[in-house]
């Protein structure tokens, strides 16, 4: 059960990387796109997420405060890419506010998942 855990966190994190490096590579190129990785990466995370928000091989209590904040923050997160996607098709590019809030958003959740126990 345990090392089952450990496997889910896991694939948690490849969505994690997935979702921020493709944002980091539109950011370091100068384009301002959110791409369908970013969306897949946004998927993996919360299904991994949601998994391991059950409390099942682990011997102490979630901080499910901790929890329900990061969830709220990948549903902020889901809805600036839906809304960036519609705009791009509109415009060709997504505005700075938007594509700079998915980025740090995101960084923003990896944080609390790292620093608030
Ligand atoms: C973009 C969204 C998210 C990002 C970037 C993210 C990032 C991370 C990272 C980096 C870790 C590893 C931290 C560590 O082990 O110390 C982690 C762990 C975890 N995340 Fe997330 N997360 C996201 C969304 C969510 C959501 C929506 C939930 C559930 C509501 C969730 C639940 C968890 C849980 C329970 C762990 C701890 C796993 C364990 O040690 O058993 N995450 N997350």
């Amino acid at each position: 059960m345990e090392i089952l855990r450990h496997v889910v966190v896991l694939i948690h994190l490849v969505g994690f990387a997935i979702l921020f490096g493709a944002w980091v590579v539109e950011a370091v190129n100068g384009r301002r796109h959110v791409t369908r990785l970013m969306n897949w990466g946004l998927a993996i995370a919360a299904v991994a997420g949601l998994i391991l928000a059950a409390p099942w091989g682990i011997d102490y209590s979630l901080n499910y405060t901790k929890l329900g904040v990061k969830l709220v923050i990948l549903l902020a997160i889901g809805a600036l890419l839906g809304i960036g996607s519609a705009r791009q098709r509109k415009n060709g590019s997504v505005p700075g506010g938007i594509f700079w809030s998915i980025g740090v958003l995101t960084l923003v959740n990896a944080a609390i998942a790292v620093i608030w126990r």
